[in-house]
């Protein structure tokens, strides 16, 4: 299953690969989606690198991760802040049903979503994110357009380059490929001044640019909007696509 590199590889090495500050226009947007903070549910929460920062500025925040490792991370940094009763916690699949209901907010972001490797669960998914949230709330969820990758990685492989690490002692390199249709495999190689310490290869399941917003529609959301990022403007061609959308 694709996750399971997130209790392996990847998890050991996602803070330093993902820090917080890569998260600022993220939660700044999600933060900004309703007019005050309230009640949030983060479907693969990972080890908070959003649901931290958005606890910080005032939200409740329920954490569901399907991994004991980056769950675990998750709330050990939230007891060490002590946001206290503010943070709950589910380890399931976002693809079950918590039977937690009644959220301002439920976002999925990064490539949680992807982290499905089926099409047809990716769109119970999201239909089931959207019965979390009360009538009016809104439901924020970022893919990964498989149109946009098919044309940005013409060859077998293309290199991303190197990634920021910030413990100033490792550095890291990501090379990506397409090795099936909608199927995204990220090579990470992880090394140190004196050569390779670890490498690990993570897969995403890409899907179509609209996917959500279909999924979200035919589960009774109103007021569908497709951005590109979470700067974008709606329509523009992005890699990472944004939906918002609110429940009637
Ligand atoms: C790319 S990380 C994103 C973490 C966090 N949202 C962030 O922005 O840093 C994807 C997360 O989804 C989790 N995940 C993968 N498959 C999942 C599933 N089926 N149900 C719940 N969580 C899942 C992984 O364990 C991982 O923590």
């Amino acid at each position: 299953m694709y996750h399971e590199v997130y209790d392996a590889g990847l998890g050991a090495w996602y803070d330093q690969l993902f820090p917080e500050a890569t998260a600022e226009e993220t939660v700044g947007f999600l933060d900004g989606a309703l007019p005050a903070p309230g009640s949030a549910i983060e479907f693969g929460v990972g080890s908070g690198r959003v649901a931290l920062p958005m606890l910080r500025r005032g939200w409740s925040v329920t954490g569901v991760d399907i991994s004991p490792r980056m769950l675990g991370a998750f709330e050990a940094k939230a007891r060490e802040a002590g946001f206290g009763e503010r943070v709950r916690t589910r380890r399931t699949s976002m693809a079950e049903d918590t039977g937690l209901r009644g959220y301002d907010l439920a976002y999925c972001v990064l490539g949680g979503l992807a982290c499905l490797p089926d099409p047809a669960v990716q769109a119970e998914a999201v239909a089931g994110m959207l019965r979390h949230v009360g009538a009016g709330g809104l439901l924020v969820v970022e893919n990964y357009d498989r149109d946009f990758w098919a044309r940005s990685l013409t060859t077998s492989w293309t290199g991303l380059g190197e990634m920021g690490m910030r413990d100033g002692v490792h550095t890291a390199s990501l090379r990506a490929r397409l090795p099936e249709a909608d199927v995204l495999e990220m090579s990470y190689e992880i090394g140190d001044a004196r050569g390779p310490v670890d490498a690990f290869l993570e897969r995403v399941r890409l899907t179509p640019r609209d996917f959500v917003a279909r999924c979200a529609r035919e589960a009774g959301a109103e007021d569908v909007r497709v951005l590109a990022g979470w700067a974008g403007a709606e329509g523009a061609p992005s890699g990472s696509v944004v939906t918002v959308a609110r429940r009637g």
